[in-house]
């Protein structure tokens, strides 16, 4: 048991914001091994380090930005430098499998790699004018001070998604993490400042949600944020979109799923088991990119569900730090949370997949289990089959190891099946027709598609956000999230010598419209 000398705590302008209420987390395959204690802050903490991004900022933004993008090459190397040791940290303390926790270091990287070259670029146009002597521009203008409250699921790769293109587009930076996994967070942001961000261009709040929230709506009302990032649940992102809504703002909302996974009659049944398999039960199912729901055609329904089950059943589950398919819930909330969820399942479907339904114990084993369940917040995998579209569980987001099975007869009932919850944030289709595979594209809701590869797993530098429940059409990642992190300024200039009015001033050429050939 490794207990840290004093408390973690928020570090505004770099240094240590004392008070606020004691949190620990603790290693979720091991619950008696606390792997932090972190101080929560109080609103006030929240104001204060939006007031120093505030005071930051200026300064920042008139650092060029190919400086600002050494900076982020910086970061890179140092993620690079540290990879063993930040996975190692994530995997211990949201216990997810090592070989994910390391993609989920390489996804930094990459978005460091992608978006040290954009300081470079940063492009504006000139756009001809409808005048002589006269030149139009566009400028991207940094946004100002950005707010990011992110999910625990994803520790530091989904922070690095918003961190890095805000600072890199010259924004200063509040940044509120998951309350499980503070040490985290903290090494990341450890990591930031060692680049070499000035004090209070990234501030580190550590706090819980209702205390951010009442921070948030005092810095939103002392205009000290421009620009909220938020990845999480979709009834808190409800909420935070009608906050920021009421000050005129659009934040960028990356939330929940419904993901459908459709498997067509001429699909290869192995490689959609092996999808299913990965998108159902990876990171334990708590990925906003999880599969919900299978979707398979009438002609190879049982036949896949068979092969569905048996992968489960064999599949390994246990400790993270081996070779294993999920490890622990991510905290005692998620799996109490998920345990709850399976009252959900009904007379009139079937399980599959384990010897045994919700937390994994002695009592409740798990047949071939890796490791030693003792301690561990460990659930059984589910798979439901049977599920109708008058089903809760259809509908509801179960952030966990569950998945539903549908029955289809075609691909349009597929598709209706698959947008039928109403979110929108992923959606697979595995079959060999090309013709298939684009009608599926062209009526699916989701703002990402996979074709016979996983619902999870989305690359670092595509358009990454959902419509619908799953957001409000924002996207993050490669060029696209430029758009959040700063606001198109046009200028024009005039060097007539005279004023030259738009739409008035303007030379009209004289065709000949009555002309024929
Ligand atoms: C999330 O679950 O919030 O596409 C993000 C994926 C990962 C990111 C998931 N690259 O599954």
């Amino acid at each position: 048991m490794t207990q840290q000398a004093s408390p973690l705590a928020s570090r505004v302008r770099g240094g240590r914001a004392e008070g606020g209420r004691r949190q620990r987390s603790v290693d979720p395959a091991h619950t008696t091994d606390v792997v932090a204690e972190v101080l929560l802050a109080e609103p006030a903490t929240f104001v204060d380090a939006c007031r120093a991004a505030r005071a930051a900022q200026a300064e920042w933004a008139a650092t060029p930005a190919p400086v600002r993008g050494r900076v982020v090459k910086h970061l890179g190397r140092l993620v690079e430098e540290n990879a063993d040791a930040l996975a190692r940290l994530v995997t211990r303390e949201i216990g997810k499998p090592l070989a994910e926790a390391r993609g989920e270091v390489t996804e930094i990287v990459d978005t460091c790699d992608f978006f040290a070259g954009e300081g470079r670029r940063l492009y504006g146009q000139t756009v001809p004018s409808e005048m002589p002597d006269k030149q139009l521009f566009t400028f991207r203008q940094p946004v100002g001070v950005a707010a990011v409250i992110t999910a625990g699921n994803f520790p530091v790769a989904v922070p690095s998604w918003y961190l890095v293109p805000a600072l890199l587009c010259g924004n200063a930076v509040v940044w509120k993490p998951a309350e499980c996994a503070p040490a985290t967070a903290e090494a990341l942001a450890q990591l930031c400042w060692h680049a070499g961000l000035p004090d209070g261009v990234l501030n580190l709040v550590q706090a819980d949600g209702p205390a951010t929230f009442e921070g948030l709506a005092g810095a939103l009302e002392a205009g000290l944020v421009d620009k909220v990032g938020f990845t999480g649940s979709t009834d808190v992102g409800r909420r935070i979109g009608e906050l920021c809504g009421r000050h005129l703002q659009v934040p960028c909302l990356e939330l929940g799923g419904k993901n459908p996974l459709v498997v067509m009659p001429d699909a290869d049944l192995d490689l959609a088991v092996e999808g299913a398999l990965f998108s159902g039960f990876g990171t334990a199912g708590q990925r906003c990119t999880s599969l919900g729901t299978v979707i398979a055609h009438r002609a190879i329904h049982d036949e896949f569900l068979a092969r569905f089950a048996a992968a489960t059943e064999s599949a390994a589950i246990g400790d993270p730090l081996r070779d294993v398919l999920y490890g622990p819930m991510i905290d005692q909330r998620f799996c109490d949370r998920f345990v709850g969820w399976l009252k959900l399942v009904q007379p009139h479907h079937r399980v599959h997949g384990s010897t045994g339904t919700g937390r994994i114990t002695a009592a409740n084993p798990r047949r071939g289990f890796v490791g030693d369940p003792t301690d561990g917040l460990y659930c059984h995998p589910t798979i439901v089959s049977g599920i109708t579209a008058d089903d809760e569980l259809y509908r509801r987001e179960t952030f966990g190891p569950i998945v539903g099975v549908a029955a289809c007869g075609s691909l349009e009932e597929a598709v209706a099946l698959a947008n039928g919850p109403g979110y929108g944030l992923s959606a697979a289709v595995y079959t060999r027709d090309p013709a298939t595979a684009f009608r599926f594209r062209e009526g699916v809701s989701a703002g990402m598609v996979s074709v016979n590869n996983s619902t999870s797993g989305a690359e670092a530098h595509l358009p990454f956000g959902g419509n619908g429940r799953s957001g409000n059409g924002s996207r993050q990642s490669g060029i696209w999230v430029l758009d959040q992190f700063t606001r198109w300024q046009a200028l024009n200039w005039d060097y007539a010598g005279k004023l030259q009015k738009a739409q008035m001033d303007v030379a009209e050429p004289t065709p000949d419209r009555d002309f024929r050939l």
